[in-house]
């Protein structure tokens, strides 16, 4: 009698056993006549790749000055160096100098300069945008008389190694004018600060920035911005990199050749 209880409980301890066993359990039991081993894999939905856009960095020259894209600096210079856009405009804003810059470039500055007055109920001006090969030669030598060569090295391209003669490159002011101007504390400035923020939605980089001398050859120009679209400044705001010459792998700049 003993015998035949015991026999009992161990047939069902092992019933329980065996089927906990088969992954089941009695609340995670379905309504599939079949064990769960033998039932095909529940469909998982297949992922569908998404192809990382990647940016064209060879998508527009930096060697042709007629590009958005084109790197000026000590190292390199405009070709020819009396290079002079065919496209310059007289941009239709405030100004210290009458601004002209390309078509592209200038519809971009109309539109910055709109935005950031309507954001911030300030106002900006040109200081200064396009400068021909024999405007920098006398901007340069200005800068020489004040600041001797290395000063101005420093500050001003010689001529036929400026953005400025680019026509893609302009120099803000804040209107009022600053204190500031064309000094590198003209990065506290409303007007600056914006920029810095803002710019490359309407296709600006700060193009020298207070970090980055060893590379570019000048100090800090929180005012100098230079147009190179849309779909660089946001790539280069993306990445962080902050300098023509590190997002295109060229070599630093901080000196002429000779
Ligand atoms: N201030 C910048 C470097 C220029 O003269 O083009
Ligand atoms: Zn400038």
């Amino acid at each position: 009698m003993i015998a035949a209880g015991l026999v009992a409980v161990v047939a069902i301890v092992w019933s329980i056993t065996a089927f906990a066993g088969q992954g089941g359990s009695v609340s995670a039991q379905s309504n599939s006549p079949l064990p769960a081993t033998s039932r095909a894999p529940s469909p998982s939905p297949t992922p569908t790749p998404t192809p990382t856009p990647t940016f064209n960095k060879t998508a527009n020259s930096i060697d042709d000055s007629n590009s958005i894209w084109v790197v000026v600096n000590k190292l390199r210079p405009l070709n020819p160096q009396d290079y002079r856009p065919a496209d310059l405009i007289d941009v239709p804003v405030p100004y210290v100098y009458a601004p002209q810059l390309r078509q592209v470039a200038a519809t971009a500055v109309v539109a910055m300069f709109a935005k950031f007055k309507a954001e911030t109920g300030l106002a900006m001006q040109s200081q200064s945008a396009y400068r021909s090969f024999d405007t920098q030669t006398s901007v340069y030598q200005g800068w020489v008389s004040s600041l001797g060569q290395k000063g101005a090295d420093l500050t001003s391209a010689r001529p036929g190694h400026s953005e400025h003669q680019t026509g893609l490159a302009i120099d803000v002011n804040a209107l009022p004018g600053s204190p500031c101007t064309l000094e590198p504390c003209f990065a506290d400035t409303p007007q600056a600060q914006w920029m810095a923020a803002n710019a490359y939605t309407f296709g600006f980089i700060v193009r020298y920035p207070s970090d980055k001398t060893p590379i570019t050859g000048y100090e800090s120009e929180p005012y100098h911005m230079r147009y190179v679209g849309i779909e660089l400044a946001t790539e280069m705001h993306t990445t962080g990199i902050t300098t023509l010459e590190e997002f295109f792998g060229l070599p630093a700049a901080p000196d002429y050749a000779r």
